[in-house]
């Protein structure tokens, strides 16, 4: 197979591994940079133009590693390889919707999965109220787009958290404010998906007294075993938001697990280190088993 790994860099570790096990495989296999590619429409054939080459036939299957920063051209780059019938691990539709918590948790909520209590709005003169209607303080109170840990902020009681919100509107950003799930203890579940089936997961543990998981933040992981609803959730969410590999991040309450988010450019690093599994070869698998 003709694998294209859409990437910023091979020297990235997660795009070094996937090269590595494609290559094993016996896959012809090339690093191309996303964000150094031209898209070229109307009157005449469609071209995606790389260091000089139309490289819009050259792949049967593509491998999204796209960040956050460049997501738009990012996803324009799949789409047109999609429209190519080319076979992509992850939607350009899907890279979109996981892009953005709110459009997650919408998806989610309108399917049954089950979420946090979320709120979101852009009126700073009625944050009193959001809060009430999410149940009082304490809530958790997020950017909508990915951060590593760094956009999510406890506010502990309804003048701290107006405080907060105030300052966000303030700056334009959107934001969303959602229960604080106090008995997840600054721990969540990474769940990687691939179609039907989940490849590996780990619980991830925030430092002592942080009430986030991420690993970006000095938090560490383990091995997890999951439910069985805990694997339909992940199995289900992947499929509703038309990604066919991703990772989906639970945390475990009271009332069941929860969504609380989908990346579409899962890190291989840390769940390869704490599970042991080879998560860039499950992932070479999936593309063989879908060509
Ligand atoms: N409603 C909540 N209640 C309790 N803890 C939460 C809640 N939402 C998030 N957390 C904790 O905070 C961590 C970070 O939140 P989240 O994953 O939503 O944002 P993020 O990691 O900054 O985003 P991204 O992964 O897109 O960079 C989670 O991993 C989880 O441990
Ligand atoms: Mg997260």
């Amino acid at each position: 197979m003709r694998i294209i790994i859409l990437s910023v860099s091979d020297q990235i570790y997660s795009t070094n591994r996937l090269l590595v096990e494609a290559e094993n495989r016996g896959h012809n296999v090339r690093v191309v940079n996303h964000t150094q590619c031209s898209i070229l429409i109307g009157r005449g054939k469609r071209q995606i133009i790389y260091q000089g080459k139309n490289i819009i036939n050259d792949a049967d299957a593509i491998i999204p590693r796209i960040g956050s920063s460049v997501f738009k051209h990012g996803a324009a780059i799949v789409k047109e390889f999609e429209m190519n019938g080319v076979f992509s691990i992850a939607s350009s539709l899907g890279i979109a919707r996981a892009q953005n918590k709110v459009r997650t948790l919408q998806i989610m909520n309108r399917k049954n999965i089950p979420i946090p209590k979320t709120i979101f709005s852009i009126c700073a003169e009625t944050v009193e109220e959001q809060i009430e209607a999410l149940g009082g303080a304490p809530v958790i109170i997020k950017l909508q787009e990915g951060t590593q840990g760094l956009g999510v902020i406890l506010a502990d009681s309804k003048k701290s958290a107006k405080s907060i919100m105030d300052t966000f509107y303030n700056m334009n950003a959107s934001i969303l404010m959602q229960e604080f799930v106090k008995e997840s203890n600054g721990e969540d579940l990474r769940i990687i998906v691939a179609g039907n089936k989940i490849i590996s997961a780990m619980k991830r543990i925030g430092i002592e007294g942080d009430f986030r998981s991420n690993i970006h933040r000095g938090g560490t992981a383990e091995i997890v075993t999951l439910t069985n609803k805990e694997k339909k959730i992940a199995v289900k969410a992947a499929k509703y938001l038309s990604l066919g590999l991703c990772g989906i991040d639970l945390i475990r309450s009271k009332r069941g697990a929860l969504l609380i988010e989908a990346n579409s450019t899962p890190g291989i690093q840390g769940i390869e280190a704490y599970t042991k599994v080879n998560v860039a070869l499950e992932i070479i698998k999936y593309i063989e088993s879908n060509v």
